[in-house]
């Protein structure tokens, strides 16, 4: 006798002891009764053979099943396609387990629907993992959310206490004073400034990290911009006798649409930190054009010093939150660390970019790219 007689018996046989549960159901009668179950389905839902079949598989199914899974299997099975569900069903000893179920219709030659079969797989471990998973990501949101939250109160109820000291410093510093004490009221003044900057920039990313920071697009002069940045860092480059100067493209639009004070705040950054590192030497702050068109126009800021550089392990980590090159650096130079930080969070909410060429002992070079939208895009727009 040749195999392929046997055939029809081998399958039976073959598919009662799969490991996966298959199932056969009468398409032909309305109420799509089991008229196959293998042994795995019988070990899987505790059911036994004669349990099972002649009747509909939803004995599987009970109060926490969703209904919605149940009525897709219905609309599939009415327009006689294959379907793929995950639905939860319980054991004969009522424990739930998650049910990855496959239906097929299958057809005879002439196109009628005489079976559907159903392979069941047993998915509770996966699903569980899911949730767990979930459950984990959730709460992480959350609680990060609270303490970003906090930070921004906090800093909040720094701020108002804070600037009513520097205040007094101010007022004090009017008075008749002798050298000594203006001497000491210099020193708190320029502590109360670096606390100030720290509760700032903790400000800022606790707003940027709620994704509560947003960007302007309001009109604003980009050459008279610049100048009024570098004027303000003058003086503290003057008093370490170190030359700041600006190079313009001259083809900058005389007018662009865009946010100028965050930009602001990133030269201001930029350019102090070059100072700040700087001991003797330059800054320089390079303004091109480096791209143009009616719609838009895509500035590059360029911050190049001739200071202390960074070493080339730590470039990567520059601009990740609460890193500072060398902790010695923080500690000399002040500063939250979060500058850099704050920086590259503005400029993608602007959608720039910020990259940096550093040597070390020789200097240390900020590219800033930022596109703006040129004047006529807003008349064409409108
Ligand atoms: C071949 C086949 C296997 C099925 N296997 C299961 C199953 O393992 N678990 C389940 O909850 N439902 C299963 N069903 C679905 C139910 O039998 C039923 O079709 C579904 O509950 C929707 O119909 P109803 O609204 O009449 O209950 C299967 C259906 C077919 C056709």
């Amino acid at each position: 006798m040749s195999l392929n007689n046997q055939l029809p018996m081998q399958w039976e046989f073959i598919i009662s002891k799969l490991k996966s549960s298959v199932t056969v159901v009468d398409a032909t009668s309305p109420e799509f009764p089991l008229m196959y179950v293998n042994e795995h389905f019988t070990r899987l839902t505790g059911y036994t053979h004669e349990e099972s079949i002649g009747r509909n598989c939803r004995f599987l199914q009970g109060t926490d099943t969703n209904p919605e899974t149940v009525s897709n299997i219905r609309e599939a099975l009415r327009k006689q396609q294959s379907t793929k569900v995950e639905i939860l069903n319980y054991t004969k000893s009522g424990q739930k387990f998650w049910n990855e179920l496959n239906i097929d219709p299958i057809f005879n030659e002439s196109g009628d629907c005489l079976y559907f079969v159903g392979i069941q797989y047993d998915i509770t471990e996966r699903k569980f993992a899911e949730e767990q998973l979930k459950l984990a990501t959730s709460l992480a949101e959350k609680t990060s959310r609270g303490q970003l939250e906090f930070i921004g109160k906090l800093n909040h109820e720094l701020r108002t206490p804070l600037n009513g000291i520097m205040g007094m410093i101010e007022l004090a510093g009017m008075g008749d004073i002798t050298e000594e004490q203006k001497e000491y009221l210099e020193l708190a003044r320029q502590s109360g400034e670096a606390l100030l900057h720290i509760v700032n920039n903790s400000l800022d990313m606790a707003k940027l990290g709620r994704g509560k920071m947003g960007v302007e697009h309001i009109e604003f002069q980009p050459l008279k911009l610049i100048q009024q940045i570098v004027k303000t860092h003058e003086l503290a480059a003057m008093n370490k006798h170190i030359r700041i100067f600006c190079h313009a493209d001259l083809s900058i639009p005389d007018v662009l649409w865009g946010d100028p004070l965050r930009l602001r705040q990133v030269l201001d950054n930029l350019l102090s930190n070059a100072i700040k590192f700087t001991e003797q030497g330059e800054v320089q702050l390079r303004v091109d054009v480096k791209q143009r068109s009616h719609e838009k126009t895509m500035l590059m800021f360029s911050v190049r010093d001739t200071g202390i550089g960074i070493p080339s392990h730590q470039i990567s980590q520059l601009f990740d939150a609460f890193t500072q090159s060398d902790i010695s650096h923080a500690r000399r130079f002040g500063g939250s660390g979060l500058g850099l930080t704050i920086c590259k969070e503005l400029l993608e909410l602007m959608n720039g970019s910020i990259t940096v060429d550093s040597a070390e002992g020789k200097g240390t070079e900020f590219h800033v790219t930022v596109p703006f939208r040129s004047r006529q895009s807003i008349f064409n727009a409108g």
